[in-house]
């Protein structure tokens, strides 16, 4: 069978990093590249790093408003379907990438496989939220990472069509596990800092960066901490701190967003995490670090019930009280799967 993959922004590189390999096995599949992350550091650098196959299409959308950018992916990518008669579209999280490709396909009758399906922060002011919606939808095959993301499927009336399979990005992160410890020794002396002795954090979400206010009270809580914080700024971040006249103080250290590998490694030695990001929610709990989430709900609730989550909001008490919780118990159950979500992706047409 021919399969496309349409993958755009850095999270879904890491997810397609994986099915790529596995369903190449026994199928073929391109790549298009919508050009939603183009920066080095958000794009090329993580292709490069997990041996991803080239693009073979890269439509340069770039970053433009919501409805402009899903609209220039749309055209763009509904060219593409139309010429080349693939047999499935495959889609990857809740990106305005994901929305794109699962539309033009579905109004071409291209059946559409969702990988990440059944996520729901039940907050529509977040635009992935919409997108997780239309596009589970829309699905003629959704892939579970979880049981918990099957049951709010469920809930939608949304049955058929539907697997647990695990999620990839554990199947991802097991693939580079044993070279975390080493990378980690290299990095950590180059940051001044030790192993369990500082936090990592990252901040990237519209509803966090959009109004100063909510930035500034991030910002006011990272420079009252009293842990040397590891800041690897998404550009968006980077222009907000500019913008918006953000003094950091000095034990905050802004950094590049780093590879995946590096940005495991920087997570295995923390000693918490703060983060707006789902996938290094998600990481945190794989690594066995505990998290605290700069938001009121999470798409994650797996990780919240069992400990290792804690929603804390902007505020920076309710942030403060969260690094000072005991780490909890050890989760026995695999909740996120067998580490071969991917080759069950792929072993599953
Ligand atoms: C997108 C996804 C989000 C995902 C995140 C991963 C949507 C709606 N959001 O958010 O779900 O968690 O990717 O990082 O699809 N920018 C650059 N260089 C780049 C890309 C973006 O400087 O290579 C800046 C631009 O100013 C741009 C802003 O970042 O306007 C936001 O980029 P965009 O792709 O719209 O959303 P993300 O916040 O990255």
């Amino acid at each position: 069978m021919r399969f496309v993959s349409v993958v755009g922004a850095r999270p879904q590189f890491i997810k397609v990093a994986m099915v790529s390999k596995m369903l190449r096995q026994f199928h073929e599949e391109q790549i298009i590249h919508t050009g939603q992350h183009y920066d080095y550091c958000l794009s090329e650098q993580f292709f490069q790093e997990l041996a991803i196959p080239a693009p073979d299409y890269h439509l340069a959308c770039g970053s433009t408003s919501h409805g402009a950018q899903t609209g220039a992916m749309l055209t763009a990518i509904e060219q593409i379907l139309l010429k080349e008669h693939f047999d499935w579209v495959l889609v990857y999280g809740d990106t305005n990438s994901t929305l794109a490709a699962t539309l033009a396909a579905a109004k071409l009758h291209i059946p559409v496989a969702h990988i990440e399906a059944g996520l729901r922060s039940y907050n529509r002011a977040m635009p992935e939220e919409i997108n997780r919606v239309v596009t589970d939808h829309l699905a003629d095959r959704n892939f579970c990472p979880t049981e918990m993301a099957r049951q709010c499927l469920e809930r939608e009336g949304i049955t058929g069509g539907v697997s647990v399979v695990g999620d990839v990005m554990y199947d991802m992160l097991l693939s580079v596990q044993p070279l975390l410890a080493e990378r980690a020794a290299q990095l950590l002396p180059r940051l001044h800092v030790e192993p369990g002795n500082y936090l990592l954090a990252t901040v990237h979400r519209a509803a966090n960066t959009d109004d100063p206010r909510t930035f500034h009270a991030i910002a006011h809580s990272f420079n009252k901490l009293k842990y040397p914080i590891i800041f690897p700024a998404h550009p968006r971040a980077r222009a907000c701190i500019a913008r918006y006249h953000v003094a950091l103080k000095k034990h905050v250290l802004l950094i590049d967003p780093p590879g995946y590998i590096d940005m495991l490694a920087l997570q295995r030695s923390a000693f918490r995490i703060l983060t707006d990001s789902g996938g290094i929610q998600k990481e945190a709990f794989f690594l066995g670090v505990p998290c605290i989430t700069l938001r009121s709900e999470t798409e994650w609730r797996e990780t919240v019930v069992t400990g290792w989550n804690t929603l804390a909001g902007i505020h920076w008490r309710q942030i403060i009280e969260a690094v000072a919780r005991p780490t909890p118990a050890p989760v026995e159950k695999k909740l996120f799967g067998e580490g071969d979500a991917a080759l069950r992706i792929a072993r599953s047409w």
